[in-house]
Parts: structure tokens; C-alpha cells; sequence
């Protein structure tokens, strides 16, 4: 079975072909993060336009890529939410599109899900039962995921994301969206301990977080500092903001470790591509003696093969009837 799977939720077109067989023929991703930085965030209706603009092209690219044409097509997969409302039904409107004119099923798949088992499509794959951080621009969670298709939430950010976090302390020490990667690299270049922020909810017995006042003690490090523009003083700003969050994820990762009694930790999201904490983390679970899973680094952020191996798990998990139900829902008569 071929699957196409088709992400389109915020600034990201991805597009991938899966073989159920195979595995992952060809991925393409295509972002608008230059088109949206002159206005500091993503613009919505831009981004619908250029979603329309992309999402055939890159559909095409990845059948040409794999040597198939849209006829070997079996399944298509598609994020059906969370995401912008406009953005989103791109993807989902060409889904259904393609689906109706091929007769084959279409299944909505959700955007965190995908992040969730894109791990799932790196080698070695985690086995069923772990713990999941799913840790994004848009969420920062802790679950238990006991088989596909069964998530339990452990605990989560009362406010920010950690990568919001980062986005903001990117804008702070004037650097542009999106500011994980820029706060990271810089990060490399501070001396810990130089500077002092706190680590909130770290140790609180919970598995819940928050980050919005690690965001405001950055501000009041910056606006206090004699010299902001410092090269050094910003560096050990990154760097103390980034020892914080890697403190709190991992303190809160091993307890999440010890509460459901697992040993795989399967890290998703778009701040599972951060070099400090994949580090940190790594050394945690393995002292623990543990496993730790993370997706490649190019399908750590939004993409379209997320979507296609979430989408393929669907299909094989349903019954006839669903599957059936998948198909009829595209039939007028
Ligand atoms: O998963 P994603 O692509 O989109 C959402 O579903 O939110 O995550 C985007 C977030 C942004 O906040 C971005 O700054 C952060 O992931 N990010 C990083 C890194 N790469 C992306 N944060 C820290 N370090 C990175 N290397
Ligand atoms: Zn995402």
C-alpha cells in the first residue's frame, strides 16, 4: 500500500510518500518562514496562499521522486487539525480532491499525532509501550503512549510552550522567528552559570511545566543589562535560558520515567531538533538505563511523512467497516 501524507496546518507544505512495506520513499518540505519573518510571526492568510501554491508541486515532486504516479496511490493521509483554519484546508481540500477522483480512502490525521510516532520512521523505531514529550511551538506535554492509537496526558505547560519560549527569547536578544535553532547555536558560545534564571515547576511532584516566566525573567535580564548588545552578554542569556529549559524537561522527563514505570522515551516536536536538549536528555535516560527515541532531525518539525506513517497506522487499525466508512464518505449518491 502506498500512502501519500499531506501537512499544510501553519507555514510548513510538506508532502511524503510511505510504502507499508518500504517505509519512507520521499519527503519534501517547503517553508515560508522567509516570506512570514518581515512581520515576526506567521501570517495566516499568506500562508493559505502559498500552501495553494506548493502543496500539487510538492505532491508531484515525491511521486517523481519514488517513480509512481497518483494511479499507485492506495491511501491519502492529511492533518486535519489543529492548525490555521485557512492552511489547513489546503491539504485538506487537495486530499479530498485527489481521494474522490481516485476512489481511494482519506484519513484526517491529527498534527500532534503525527509528531508523536514521526519517531516511529528512525532506525532503530521505539516499541510500543513509552513515554512520549511532545515538545513544540504550540505544546509542551508529557504521555503515556501504551500502544497506537492510545494516548494518555501525563502533565503539560500551564502556559507557554517551550519552543514560544524560545521564540521569544530569540525576539528579545533581536534575533528573528523562529528562534530555536538561533538561540541554540548562540547558547553554544555563553558560559553557564554566567547569568541566573529559574526553573519553574521543576520540582513540583507533578509532571506539569511552565515557561512564560522563564520568558520574563529573560526581559528583565535584557532591559536591566548595562549593555544588551554585548555579543557575550547575549550568549550567556541563550545559554542560561537554554540550561533552564533543558533542566526543567529533563527533570520532568525522568520523573515521568519513574511515575509509569517505563524505559523508552520517545522525544517529538519541533524543539526535539535542539542539539543541548537531545544531549541532556540522552544522558539522563541512559544513566537510567533507558531508551531514548528521536525522529530524524528533518522530520523533528512539521512534514508530510509524519502525517503519512500516522495515516498508515489508522488504516491498518481499522476494521472493514471503517475503512468502508473511510471510502463512502467521499460518495454522493
Ligand atoms: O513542531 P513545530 O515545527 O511546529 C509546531 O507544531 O509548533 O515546532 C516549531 C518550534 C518553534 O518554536 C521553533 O523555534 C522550535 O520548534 N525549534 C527549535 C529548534 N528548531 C525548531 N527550538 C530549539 N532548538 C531548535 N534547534
Ligand atoms: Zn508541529
Amino acid at each position: 500500500m502506498l500512502i501519500l501524507g499531506i501537512e499544510s496546518s501553519c507555514d510548513e507544505t510538506g508532502t511524503a510518500l510511505i510504502d507499508s512495506e518500504k517505509g519512507l520513499l520521499a519527503h519534501r518540505i517547503h517553508t515560508q518562514i522567509d516570506m512570514h519573518r518581515a512581520y515576526g510571526g506567521v501570517v495566516p492568510e499568506l500562508a493559505s496562499r502559498d500552501h495553494i501554491r506548493r502543496v500539487l508541486a510538492l505532491t508531484d515532486e515525491v511521486l517523481e521522486e519514488a517513480g509512481k504516479t497518483r494511479s499507485d496511490l492506495g491511501a491519502i493521509a492529511v492533518t486535519e487539525g489543529p492548525g490555521l483554519a485557512g492552511a489547513l484546508l489546503v491539504g485538506i481540500s487537495v486530499a479530498h480532491a485527489i481521494g474522490y477522483a481516485l476512489g481511494i480512502p482519506v484519513i484526517g490525521v491529527h498534527h500532534l499525532e503525527g509528531h508523536l510516532l514521526a519517531s516511529l520512521l528512525a532506525d532503530p523505531a521505539p516499541r510500543f509501550p513509552f513515554v512520549a514529550l511532545l515538545v513544540s511551538g504550540g505544546h509542551t506535554q508529557f504521555m503515556r503512549v501504551q500502544k497506537f492509537g492510545s494516548y494518555e496526558l501525563l502533565g503539560e505547560t500551564l502556559d507557554d510552550a517551550a519552543g514560544e519560549a524560545f521564540d521569544k527569547t530569540a525576539q528579545l536578544l533581536g534575533m528573528c522567528y523562529p528562534g530555536g535553532p538561533g538561540v541554540s547555536a548562540l547558547a553554544e558560545k555563553g558560559v553557564s552559570g554566567a547569568i541566573e534564571l529559574p526553573r519553574p515547576m521543576m520540582h513540583s511532584p507533578d509532571l506539569n511545566m511552565s515557561f512564560s516566566g522563564l520568558k520574563t525573567a529573560v526581559l528583565n535580564a535584557v532591559t536591566k543589562a548595562p549593555n544588551p548588545e554585548d555579543p557575550q552578554f547575549r550568549a550567556n542569556v541563550a545559554r542560561a535560558f537554554v540550561d533552564a529549559v533543558t533542566d526543567v524537561l529533563a527533570a520532568k522527563a525522568v520523573r515521568a520515567l519513574k511515575k509509569t514505570r517505563l524505559n523508552s522515551l520517545v522525544v517529538a516536536g519541533g524543539v526535539s531538533a535542539n542539539k543541548q536538549l537531545r544531549a541532556r536528555l540522552t544522558q539522563e535516560v541512559e544513566k537510567r538505563h533507558g531508551k531514548i527515541f528521536f525522529p530524524p532531525l528533518s522530520l523533528c518539525t512539521d512534514n508530510g511523512a509524519m502525517i503519512a506513517i500516522a495515516g498508515l497506522k489508522r488504516l491498518q487499525a481499522m476494521t472493514p467497516e471503517e475503512l468502508d466508512a473511510c471510502r463512502k464518505r467521499w460518495s454522493f449518491s
